[in-house]
């Protein structure tokens, strides 16, 4: 089964064809986050105006590049929501019609359910992942971990009280003078420094809850460097490794007291855009011994892209639901 898939929700345009749910026959990305670089963060009206741009040219190279025509797909998926209000627009939009146009079904899928399934893009067949799953979904806009006992199910365990972990990486990054996105920038510049030199505080130390907190952190590093005055500057890499330390710990500890409080899970899966953090996979990896630690197979499908839409569309509709199903909510949903 073949499905196009679309993923429009903040500031990439990002359109896969998927066969079965885990073969990627192509995936292209359009991104307006450079744009935004010097402001610190994403301007929504000038993002949707992008995706209106972007939009048809990246489907078309979707197509091309799985070398498939329109007849060749079997049906359409495309993020509903969350996400900014103008760019899904303009993504729900431009399915329904090519929907309609095409005669396919329309499958609209929520954005963190896409993470969720961007575990299974080029996965090789030989692989099978062994359910109950503990998923921490790391990005800019939710911090969540989800207890997954199949494809479909999944009980929401633990999400943040305030800032997402990729919101602390591009608030932490604005700090230290990096350009938005910060996570990649901060890492890099973590790369070279001690993260042993900077104490930063554990979030929510001490409480019995499962659930996150970022913005602590956050004003930490404020302090740090307004203490520090100009002696910072000379810092900074040191800084920044301390900080993404705290940032991973964090997330680290939450899985651990998750894995017993669940001693049946058998695989630990990081998704979303802070799973390309290799500092937060290789503490995971130290910290969850006794599971299966996995992450996206690629780099390009821990960030937002249409591959994971269509994963997760791939997974809800063969699964769960019959066809006529998948349209009455569509149009539900989309209405
Ligand atoms: O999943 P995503 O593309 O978009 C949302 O759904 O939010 O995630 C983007 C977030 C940004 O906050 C970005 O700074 C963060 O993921 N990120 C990283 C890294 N690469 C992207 N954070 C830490 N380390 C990275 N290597
Ligand atoms: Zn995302």
């Amino acid at each position: 089964m073949k499905i196009l898939g679309l993923e429009t929700s903040c500031d990439e345009t990002s359109a896969a064809v998927i066969e079965d749910g885990r073969t990627v026959l192509s995936c292209v990305i359009a991104s307006s986050k450079n744009d935004f670089a010097e402001r610190g963060g994403v301007i929504p009206e000038y993002a949707a105006r992008r995706q209106l741009e972007c939009i048809l040219p990246v489907i078309q190279k979707a197509l091309d590049d799985a070398k498939l025509g329109a007849a060749d797909i079997d049906a359409i998926a495309v993020t509903y929501g969350p996400g900014l209000l103008g760019s899904l627009l303009v993504g729900t939009s431009t399915m329904r019609i090519l929907a309609a146009l095409w005669q396919k079904p329309l499958l609209p899928i929520h954005h963190h359910h896409g993470h969720l399934d961007s575990i299974w893009l080029d996965l090789p067949n030989a692989i099978e992942v062994q359910f109950p799953v503990l998923t921490l979904s790391v990005s800019g806009g939710h911090t969540e971990v989800w207890l997954r006992t199949s494809h479909t199910e999944a009980e929401l365990i633990a999400s943040t009280r305030d800032d997402a972990a990729g919101e602390a990486f591009d608030k932490g990054a604005l700090l230290l003078g990096l350009p938005y996105p910060g996570g990649p920038a901060l890492a890099k510049m973590a790369d070279t420094g001690d993260e042993t030199t900077h104490a930063f505080p554990s979030p929510l130390h001490g409480q019995e809850t499962m659930d996150f907190s970022f913005s602590g952190l956050k004003t930490s590093l404020k302090y740090v460097l307004r203490d520090l005055g100009s002696a910072a500057d000379m810092q900074h890499a040191d800084i920044a490794a301390s900080y993404q330390k705290a940032i991973c710990l964090h997330l680290v500890r939450r899985i651990t007291k998750a894995l017993d409080r669940y001693p049946d899970v058998k695989e630990v899966h990081v998704v979303g855009g802070v799973s390309a953090n290799t500092r937060l996979r290789s503490m995971l990896q130290e910290h969850c011994q006794s599971v299966t630690v996995r992450w996206p197979s690629k780099l390009v499908y821990c960030t937002d892209n249409g591959a994971m839409i269509a994963a997760a569309a791939y997974f809800r509709h063969t699964i769960e639901h019959a066809e006529t199903a998948w349209r009455t909510q569509a149009s539900v949903s989309l209405s």
